[in-house]
């Protein structure tokens, strides 16, 4: 019964609610190998072996937000605060295009320091000095016309995690200052303007239900997103969700394989939370259906205070100057890393 909801959710990339709780209620070894094994099949139909690399560059850790799961939210004391300068951040970028990035990822708390106008200058120069790169931004809620100007100035993607799709869940997970319904707004504003658009949330983040995962995937086929980032919830011990348990590796890679067989032609990273809660978690990920890996270009001064969660990996391997053990890695289990915008494809 359950493998032929698998083999539903092939063919017409959706499930009833009773369907998708039957399926998450389901999940052990051999319904996840079946799961995996469809997904992979479906991401080489679209995307061969071929996995895309973005860049990822923190350029502030300051954050305006308080969100209870978050270890740069502004109510951490503890955060040793910095931020990346115009210079700095276009030195990233460089290292990044002679290393082979061709997407950079702009990510930062909400940080009001750096005004529109200034954001608009730095996604300016990016877009001209690298015609041949894409340009992602992940700097959180913002309104219609910021987000617009942005697109003007040559940005081409946005990230913005929904986090949970529901109001209640929501609530437990954040102050009452941030509301559900702006996040998913502004999600919908970015699509109208034309972003390729980027939604996601945590695995096993404090309180959620199966439910709660069912009304997730079901807000993400209504946004029809072209990259969809999902990871385990990994608790920072200077956060209230300190002594939560993290999500686990077996929730978060069955779930990407049903994103998979959701969004067949979605742009799904294996996440670096993915690779923090497992040594294999991203080569797992990728096993799983994902076709993304997004290594960290930022100055290796700064990346350990960029920490969400506990022990984030930000050294060795999964650096971007180790461009090379990463290729090696996912070589090893017949993928190959390319050097490619890799856009999203309909
Ligand atoms: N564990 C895992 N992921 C986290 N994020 C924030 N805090 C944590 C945590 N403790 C995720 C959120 C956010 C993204 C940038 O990182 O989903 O959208
Ligand atoms: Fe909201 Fe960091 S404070 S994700």
């Amino acid at each position: 019964m359950v493998y032929q909801l698998i083999d539903k959710l092939m063919c017409e990339h959706i499930l009833e609610k009773d369907e998708f709780l039957m399926l998450l209620n389901s999940i052990n070894h051999d319904t996840s190998e079946y799961l995996f094994h469809k997904a992979r099949e479906t991401s080489k139909n679209h995307f061969d072996t071929d996995i895309y690399i973005r860049g990822l560059i923190e350029f502030t850790n300051y954050c305006k937000n308080d969100c209870f799961y978050c270890g740069i939210r502004k109510s951490n004391s503890s955060c040793d605060r910095y931020r990346l300068s115009k210079e700095e951040i276009l030195e990233c970028c460089k290292v990044g295009h002679s290393l082979g990035f061709r997407t950079f990822v702009l990510q930062g708390g909400e940080d009001p320091y750096y005004t529109n106008s200034e954001l608009v200058d730095i996604v300016s120069i990016i877009r001209s000095s690298y015609t041949d790169c894409a340009i992602t931004l992940s700097i959180g809620e913002k309104t219609y016309d910021e987000y617009k100007e942005l697109y003007e100035a040559g940005a081409d993607r946005y990230l913005l995690r929904h986090e949970t799709a529901t109001d209640e869940h929501y609530r437990k997970l954040h102050p009452k200052s941030q509301e559900l319904s702006n996040r998913k707004l502004c999600l919908y504003h970015l699509k109208e303007i034309g972003y390729q658009v980027g939604t996601g949330f945590m695995v096993g983040s404090p309180f959620q239900t199966n439910e709660n995962i069912i009304e997730d995937l079901l807000f993400i086929k209504d946004l029809d997103p072209e990259m969809v980032g999902i990871g385990p919830f990994i608790p920072h011990k200077d956060t209230p969700f300190a002594k939560m348990p993290s999500g686990t590796l077996e929730t978060t890679l069955f779930l990407i394989g049903i994103l998979r067989l959701m969004l067949p032609n979605a742009l799904i990273p294996a996440t670096t939370a993915l690779g923090t809660i497992h040594p294999k978690g991203r080569e797992l990920g990728i096993l799983a259906g994902a076709n993304v890996v997004m290594p960290n270009l930022s100055p290796v001064n700064v990346r350990k205070k960029y920490t969400l969660y506990d022990n984030k990996i930000c050294t060795g391997e999964e650096a971007a100057e180790c461009i090379t053990c990463l290729r090696n890695r996912i070589g090893s289990i017949g993928y190959q890393i390319v050097v490619d915008r890799g856009d999203y494809r309909s």
